[in-house]
């Protein structure tokens, strides 16, 4: 007789991240493009810039960053002496893969005069190598500020660049990089949408593409996008961002109707593949295990902060 195989025992992941939370001393906060299960038991979810303002002022001991690589490393530059982990290390960035430290060092010696203005989705080594760093939500308040006479240079995400340039009326050098989930949406898919659907609003994130930005009702970060949804009178919105925001969407808009903006193919490539990376069960066993951890050099992690507190101070 074949003996049965031994079942696996089954784990609570909730109760037991939530158990771990305790004993940790420890805060979960979690970006908006994280699967809705994780965003449901996370202490905070919102976007790079609010994520960024509560790891600065969190009192817990070990901060559990449910994101990307970028956003963790952000959290332990503002926290040298916390216990920073990511459930996956591998949970990078197009944009930030787009631009390495060494040739972002030789963009900038090439332009000595420029100020260098970088959006926050780059690795601590650039960050290092920048003035000051902005998230979707401050960029604009941040320009804003910069006497007209200096020139900038914006990193990395050309969308991003182009939007500012043109709401700012700053001529900017750009960095050619850009968001394989923003750059994917279909603008042909997107006027089909429209026209099957008159009445409803189409709101973008900036990191998509000029063409599919002038179509757009609103344009605006996460956050951005989701107080719109809340206090805008439409019932239905085409969402041209990651499919993870509209689960807050829906939750804080239940009569509303939310349409993920579709793809240029049949992928679920409106889905972050970094993001989702992160798991309940490699949240649980990150928390247990006190690994994966950010670590940086010192002298890293002091320069990295120099652009980032002039971010937080400036917006
Ligand atoms: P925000 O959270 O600033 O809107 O940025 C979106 C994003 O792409 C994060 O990776
Ligand atoms: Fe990076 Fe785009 Fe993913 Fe945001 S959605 S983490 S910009 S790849």
């Amino acid at each position: 007789m074949i003996a049965n195989k031994p079942t696996e025992i089954e784990v609570d992941f909730q109760r037991e991240i939530l158990k771990l939370k305790k004993n940790l001393n420890a805060v979960i906060l979690a970006h908006y493009y994280q699967e809705s299960e994780i965003q449901d038991l996370a202490d905070f979810v919102g976007d790079s810039l609010e994520l960024a303002r509560r790891a600065k002022t969190t009192d817990a001991d070990v901060i559990v960053f449910a994101g990307v690589h970028f956003m963790a490393e952000t959290a332990k530059i503002l926290n040298p002496n916390k216990l920073v982990l990511l459930p996956d290390l591998e949970a990078g960035c197009s944009l930030a893969e787009s631009c390495p430290g060494n040739l972002f060092k030789q963009f900038r010696e090439k332009h000595p005069e420029h100020l260098a203005i970088t959006y926050i989705n780059c690795t601590a080594e650039v960050k290092a190598l920048s003035d000051i760093i902005c998230t979707s939500s401050n960029a604009e308040k941040i320009i804003n500020q910069i006497p007209i006479y200096q020139p900038i240079l914006f990193s990395p995400d050309r969308n991003l660049g182009k939007y500012l340039a043109k709401k700012t009326g700053r001529d900017m050098l750009l960095w050619d990089g850009a968001c394989i989930v923003h750059e994917t949406f279909s603008e042909r898919k997107i006027i089909d949408l429209k026209t099957e659907f008159p009445e409803a609003k189409l709101i973008a994130h900036p990191e998509c593409e000029e063409a599919l930005l002038k179509r757009a009702d609103f344009i605006g970060s996460t956050s951005k996008l989701l107080k719109f949804t809340q206090e805008d009178s439409a019932l239905s919105f085409i969402v041209a961002t990651e499919a993870g925001i509209i689960h807050q969407m829906k939750k804080s808009s239940p009569h509303k109707n939310f349409i993920p903006a579709p793809p240029d193919n049949n992928c679920s490539c409106n889905e972050c593949p970094f993001m989702k990376l992160n798991t309940l069960e490699k949240l649980y066993l990150c928390m247990k295990n006190g690994k994966p951890e950010i670590t940086m050099n010192e002298e890293l992690l002091k320069k990295a902060l120099i652009p980032i507190e002039r971010m937080l101070n400036m917006s």
